[in-house]
């Protein structure tokens, strides 16, 4: 019943035509209920800012993943993210949401921490009209916030939600984890940089990204990773693995400004990690320092 209902979740997430829908179901089949004790295991992340998840009563069909201690003068720009399976399951991808998290990001996950039930891609758009809202003001508890900068992400049911905010204007990069439309052409309208993060040819979605990857406008930036591991990616791994590495330095380029970072996509940095890699235009994404402490 759970799975059934998390299937259809996808297809109403997604502007498929309804013919292709069976094959479709069958596709994401495997698509996981994954196994999310493994992910719950947690260290605060990796980088520089021990982070953990919180709550916030102005939010509260969501998770927010913040450093403990957000030191003076760091700026944070935000990615909303949305869940594999569309569960509303806010820490389900703890491990990676708290990597990136201590790398001076905040994060808002639809869902509240082991929350049940499904999400919508509304549930992104509810985020980004929050961040907007809050972030900002003297003496504020969001004022390190930066609410111009925010990326919209997702895993594979979660992927096909970040679709619907992909030409939001106030989203500037977007990041697709094991994922891709159904079918459709929506990724032929999307303008911002756009970053695939796929399993390989065992990935579920595999055929799907790759296919939406070609749909992308030539002008608008755009890289395709393949880590051969399949739909699970590296989320189970001590900070996520290598998911957890290419997707930090992704947003750590696109949103915070650092070019340092962005060598990992520009130069051999991901092909050295193990991902088959492609790119288009990735010397058109202007990006400029965050804040002071962003220097590359
Ligand atoms: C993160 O917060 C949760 C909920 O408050 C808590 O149970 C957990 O121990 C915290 N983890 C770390 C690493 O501080
Ligand atoms: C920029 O990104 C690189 C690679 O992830 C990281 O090592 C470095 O600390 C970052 N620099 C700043 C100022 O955050």
């Amino acid at each position: 019943m759970k799975f059934s209902l998390s299937l259809l979740v996808f297809a109403s997430a997604a502007t498929a035509a309804a013919a292709g829908l069976a094959g479709n179901r069958r596709q994401f089949s495997g698509a996981p209920t994954l196994t999310m004790g493994i992910l719950r295991g947690q260290t605060g992340g990796s980088g520089p800012y021990l982070a953990n998840y919180t709550t916030d009563p102005t939010l509260p069909a969501h998770t927010i993943y913040l450093p403990n201690v957000i030191p003076a003068g760091l700026k944070l720009p935000v990615m909303v993210f949305g869940n594999g399976g569309c569960r509303a399951d806010g820490t389900s991808f703890l491990s990676i949401l708290t990597e990136i998290s201590s790398h001076g990001i905040m994060v808002i996950a639809s869902g509240s921490p082991a929350g049940t039930g499904t999400t919508t891609s509304k549930m992104l758009k509810d985020a980004i009209d929050w961040v907007v809202k809050s972030a900002g003001g003297t003496g504020s508890k969001y004022a390190a916030i930066d609410a111009t900068r925010i990326a919209v992400a997702g895993q594979s049911c979660g992927g096909v939600e970040a679709y619907d905010l992909a030409t939001d204007p106030r989203v500037i990069s977007v990041g697709i984890l094991n994922s891709g439309a159904f079918s459709g052409q929506q990724a032929a309208s999307f303008k911002k940089p756009t970053f695939y993060f796929l399993g390989g040819s065992g990935d579920i979605a595999y055929a799907n990204g790759e296919r939406d990857y070609k749909l992308i406008p030539a002008a608008t930036p755009t890289w395709k990773g393949n880590l051969p591991v399949g739909h699970l990616g590296t989320y189970a791994e001590p900070n996520a693995g290598r998911f957890g590495v290419a997707v930090t330095r992704f947003l750590q380029w696109t949103l915070r400004g650092n070019t340092t970072a962005g060598e990992y996509f520009v130069g051999k940095g991901a092909t050295a990690d193990g991902w088959n890699v492609e790119s288009r235009a990735l010397g058109d994404i202007k990006t400029t320092p965050i804040d002071g402490t962003t220097v590359g």
